[in-house]
């Protein structure tokens, strides 16, 4: 099976490079194939082709069977022209292959539950999904960059959805409910956009005619940000548009203690997408400290969505779960007690609890 690997910039190499050795180690225990293709995208790209998603990453990753990627962006391409961005060539591949589909899996470890901001208390019932809207929104309507009109400098983002588009990530959503607790929380701004009011309205319809066994709720995106540290317990699957999806994952992601935990599977009707939810943390790049956890965890989603390795998923989270029960840690989740591992240490340890169980 052909991968397309794109590791990006700042800590994406390394945690790609730790979790392509939890990949091996599956493939090898279940006993599939993996061929890699090394591929750039976003700022590596732009030094080496003037562009954040070259054709030739384009052509691979059209031609794998999934991709993973590690995460795109940093300080050095702050200031290239916003056509060319590292974050643009992310957007244009989700465009690319269709990938309307964001799923970001919250679910706190009991052996992490501790180190969360919050009490441990409060986030251990916590195992909620977001399901993001990915190729549309705010994100991809008309953007006029900052020029002057009637001598003010002025800036904007067309928010635009379509129907379809809402239906077919509120199906995705409902599904996913169906499978899991049966409760769909839909999240917008209802009470100021005209984009929310729609998106409101064609959820609830869908639910009425065709998913009346969903339980369903809509929560206004300011006080679902409230819930989420309130009572994160009380959410099974998040509905919601891109930039509340993004803001809300991140917000989701630490209650377990630390962003680097989250996966997440971009999916469409062609090839899939896997990364961890978080970027390139320019801050500890080129360190070897960053936790690798939400890209070998997004790899299972690759096995589980893309390659149809049901069993190698199931393998991959377990091993995962194996190492944190016996007290390693990178960093970010250091405290008492625990044995601290550097990123290539965590991805060694996953692969080798993988072998081994
Ligand atoms: P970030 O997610 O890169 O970092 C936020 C904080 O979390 C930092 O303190 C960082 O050190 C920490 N962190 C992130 N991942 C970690 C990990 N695996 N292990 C330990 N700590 C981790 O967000 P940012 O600093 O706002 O953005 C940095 C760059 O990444 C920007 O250029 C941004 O556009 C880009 N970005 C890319 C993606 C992506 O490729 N999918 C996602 C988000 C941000
Ligand atoms: C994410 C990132 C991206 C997003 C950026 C880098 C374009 O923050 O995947 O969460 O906003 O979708
Ligand atoms: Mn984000």
């Amino acid at each position: 099976m052909k991968i397309t690997l794109l590791p990006g910039d700042g800590i994406g190499p390394e945690i790609v490079t730790a979790t392509v050795k939890v990949m091996d180690a599956a493939a090898k225990k279940f006993g599939f194939a993996l061929e890699y293709d090394h591929q750039l995208l976003g700022g590596c790209a732009i030094d080496a082709y003037n562009d954040p998603y070259p054709e030739v990453t384009q052509k691979s990753a059209n031609a794998a069977d999934a991709v993973l990627l590690g995460a795109v962006g940093g300080p050095k391409w702050d200031n290239v022209d916003p056509s060319i961005r590292p974050e643009k060539g992310l957007l244009r591949i989700r465009k690319d292959l269709g990938l309307y589909c964001n799923l970001r899996p919250m679910k706190v470890s009991r052996f992490t539950a501790h180190l969360s901001p919050l009490k441990p208390e409060r986030v251990e019932n916590t195992d909620l999904l977001i399901v993001r809207e990915l190729t549309g929104g705010i994100y991809f309507g008309t953007h006029n960059e900052a020029a002057m009109v009637d001598g003010v400098e002025t800036a904007s983002d067309v928010d635009l959805y379509t129907r379809p588009e809402v239906e077919r990530i509120a199906r995705k959503a409902f599904e996913a409910a169906k499978v899991r607790r049966g409760k769909v929380t839909s999240v917008d701004k209802a009470n100021v956009l005209a984009e929310s009011r729609m998106w409101r309205k064609i959820v609830t319809e869908m639910q009425a005619k065709e998913y009346p066994e969903i339980e369903l709720n809509h929560l206004y995106v300011d006080n679902c940000a409230m819930q989420l540290v309130l009572n994160p317990g009380q959410f099974d699957v998040v509905l919601t548009n891109n930039i509340f999806g993004d803001i809300l994952s991140d917000e989701a992601s630490v209650l377990g203690g630390s962003i680097g935990l989250l996966p997440s599977a971009s999916l469409g009707d062609g090839t899939g997408l896997y990364e961890p939810i978080h970027g390139s943390a320019p801050d500890i790049a080129g360190q070897g400290i960053a936790n690798p956890t939400g890209t070998i965890l997004s790899a299972a989603m690759l096995f589980r969505y893309s390659l149809d390795q049901q069993a190698a998923a199931d393998a991959v989270e377990a091993a995962v779960e194996k190492v944190y029960e016996d007290g390693y840690r990178t960093p970010d989740l250091f405290g008492e007690g625990m044995t601290k591992v550097n990123t290539q240490e965590m991805g060694d340890l996953v692969a080798k609890a993988l072998l081994e169980a």
